[in-house]
């Protein structure tokens, strides 16, 4: 039986005094018999803000982000025993706005996924393919060379102690959710990819959908077989968004 998750993905949006706001009402919001485990990932900036917030908390923290090095002259870059010293837990890798925006590579963001395991944090790995991609056909070649990259450098029994995130790219922060069937035909590819290698980490791994959850549509796309939560942007920017999608998950 796998756990639900559901994660904010804050992106590059709030300040002290929001934060603050959108926090509380999140913490003490959430129903304590929830059996969904929830995590905030938040601006590297605010990471020392929210781990104070969330210390007593049920709620977790992760990066958007993480340097694939230790330490050392890595201008602008930001470590795992960095990370760790706030109580951050987990790591998102290879989101599609830093593969598309900031030129990250299979290969960049296998990097990162092995930095994050070996310093401590769990990677949540981002899949998705782009509208063009759907379109031609290409959905489960694009998905399955992302996570090829992973198992290659790192083995599949790394996936064991990450999170995947199936975000088609379309669908993110466009309104325009995938289908519950849309989604839950990848997230079957997904397992069934990790199958190939090994079955029992293609049954305990979590994989979250990602592109537009909302409470209205958080409940259908949660109840499907191989959907195990979500990876939210928009809509965990309000609490009361945010806490929907939570309760919508168990
Ligand atoms: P969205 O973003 O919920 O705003 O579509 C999801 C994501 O990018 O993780």
């Amino acid at each position: 039986m796998r756990q639900p998750f559901v994660a904010g993905n804050w992106k590059q949006n709030g300040s002290l005094s929001q934060n603050k706001e959108l926090m509380s009402g999140v913490i003490n919001g959430l129903d304590s018999g929830l059996t969904v485990k929830v995590a905030v990932c938040v601006p590297y900036i605010y990471i020392s803000q929210i781990s104070d917030m969330v210390a007593s908390s049920k709620v977790s923290l992760g990066s958007q982000n993480v340097s694939d090095q230790e330490s050392g002259a890595f201008t602008g870059e930001i470590g795992c025993s960095m990370l760790k010293e706030f109580a951050c837990e987990y790591a998102i890798v290879g989101h599609s706005e830093r593969r598309a925006i900031y030129g990250e590579s299979d290969d960049d963001v296998a990097k990162k996924f092995t930095a994050a395991q070996k310093g401590g944090l769990i990677p949540i790995l981002c899949v998705g393919e782009l509208l063009e991609e759907r379109e031609s056909g290409q959905t489960e070649v694009v998905v399955e060379r992302q996570l090829s990259a992973i198992i290659n450098s790192s083995g599949v029994a790394s996936l064991k102690d990450s999170i995947i995130a199936y975000e088609p790219v379309w669908a993110i922060g466009t309104g325009k959710t995938a289908s519950p069937d849309q989604a839950q035909d990848v997230h079957f590819f997904i397992r069934s990819v990790i199958a190939k290698y090994d079955e029992s980490v293609s049954q305990s791994v979590q994989i979250l959908y990602g592109g537009s959850v909302k409470g209205s549509n958080a409940k259908e796309l949660f109840s499907m077989q191989d959907i195990d939560g979500g990876l939210i942007g928009g809509a965990s920017l309000k609490s009361d968004d945010f806490l929907a999608i939570c309760n919508a998950a168990g």
